[in-house]
């Protein structure tokens, strides 16, 4: 029987792990250690939280002493590590939050892992990052595993970060790490203050569509269980010290997804179509807003097999249904300090 850490495992990708492994895997027993921030919420795991193998603990990873013990008392086989800060405009308003879960809560898992794995063999450290490391591309372009990192906001800033000090834990302490660089994840479970949630949740109740600056910004989308099973096929196959990018061969300038997920709300809710494009806004642009994010996933594709399984405009109707049929939950989510949070943030713009 192995024990696994998932940290983050309340969060949006995070439950989709949890949910894969515990399923999966009955044979191990998955330890999940969250803080339960805004962005965490055991709502997301109920159909495991009673499964033998599945155990939550709440924690938090910026607390060494705290993360020690836990490490000392659960004898962890594997660790993957996906708690941290994830909003950039949050990370504009409050970088150092992002210093502290992301940079410095990593090191003290790393510092856990190297006190208490005396013999790291078949021990793995798996770090999930994200590919907005890399900086900005122009028109063309594509990262790979190579690309130089550029990171451009708080929130970015904050991952290279924490993947340099995984990189120098195996350097220095031969630490059996693998990392894993996604790309932009949508699906259920996702809290609304990223584009999808929120703009699927500000159409449903009428209020206006942020649009960043023009709209023509760029990302490559994935549907969040294909980057869980990419996950899975990592922590089990991928060779130690490795790099592998994630990402869904799926490029999507804002506003013409913002235009498909209006098209597809309207059809839902009944109403005429192109009545939810008029709620589009345009406003001040986000301060540092990368243009474009690409992804080249060929070393996951042909090395261990992967790819997605999904056509994204399925994978958005899809999504739009979990939001609309899960009204509680994103009643439950957007309720409390949520609603000042947003109309704070909508009038600063
Ligand atoms: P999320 O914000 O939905 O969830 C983060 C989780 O971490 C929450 O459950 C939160 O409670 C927990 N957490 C935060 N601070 C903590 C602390 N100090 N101690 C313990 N737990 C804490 O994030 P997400 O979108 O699920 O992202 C998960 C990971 O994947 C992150 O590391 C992120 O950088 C990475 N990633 C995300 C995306 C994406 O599109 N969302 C893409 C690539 C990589
Ligand atoms: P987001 O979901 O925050 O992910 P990330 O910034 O990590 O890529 O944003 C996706 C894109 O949508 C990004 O280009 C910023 C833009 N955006 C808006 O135009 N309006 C919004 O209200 C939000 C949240 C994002």
């Amino acid at each position: 029987m192995k024990t696994i850490l998932i940290t983050g495992g309340a969060g949006f990708i995070g439950s989709h792990v949890v949910r894969l492994f515990v399923n999966k895997y009955p044979d191990y027993k998955i330890v999940n250690l969250d803080k339960l921030t805004y962005a965490g919420n055991l709502a997301n795991l109920k159909d495991v939280e009673k499964k033998p193998n599945y155990e939550f603990i709440k924690g938090d990873i910026v607390d060494s002493e705290f993360i020690l013990k836990c490490f000392e008392e659960k004898k962890f086989d594997g660790v993957i590590h996906l708690a941290a800060e994830s909003h950039v405009d949050r990370s504009i308003s409050n970088p150092i939050e992002f210093v502290n879960t992301n940079v410095i809560g990593t090191v003290n898992l790393l510092n856990a892992a190297r006190y208490l794995w005396k013999d790291p063999v078949d021990k793995r450290f798996y770090h999930i990052s994200t590919d907005e490391v890399y900086g900005s591309l122009g028109e063309e372009g594509i990262f790979t595993e190579d690309t130089r990192y550029d990171p451009h906001s708080p929130y970015s800033a904050s991952k290279a970060s924490s993947d340099h000090f995984v990189r120098a834990y195996q350097d220095t302490y031969n630490l059996p790490i693998v990392i894993s660089n996604c790309s932009n994840n949508y699906g259920s479970y996702q809290f609304p203050e990223k584009l999808i949630p929120l703009f699927i949740h500000n159409i449903k109740n009428r209020k206006p569509l942020p649009v960043y600056g023009k709209g023509e910004n760029v990302r490559d989308w994935l549907w969040v269980d294909d980057h869980a099973a990419a996950i899975d096929v990592i922590f089990h196959r991928g060779k130690s010290g490795e790099t592998y990018n994630i990402g869904g061969f799926n490029e999507w300038k804002n506003i013409d997804l913002i235009r498909l997920i209006c098209r597809v709300m309207d059809s839902r809710l009944g109403r005429p179509a192109g009545e939810s494009e008029k709620l589009i806004t345009y406003v001040k642009d986000r301060a540092g807003h990368d243009l474009r994010y690409a992804i080249d996933a060929s070393k996951i594709k042909n090395e261990l097999g992967w790819k997605p399984s999904l056509q994204f405009e399925e994978g958005i109707e899809k999504t739009i249904d979990w939001y609309l049929e899960n009204e509680e939950w994103l009643n439950n989510v957007t309720s409390g300090d949520y609603k000042k949070y947003y109309e704070e943030q909508y009038i600063k713009r």
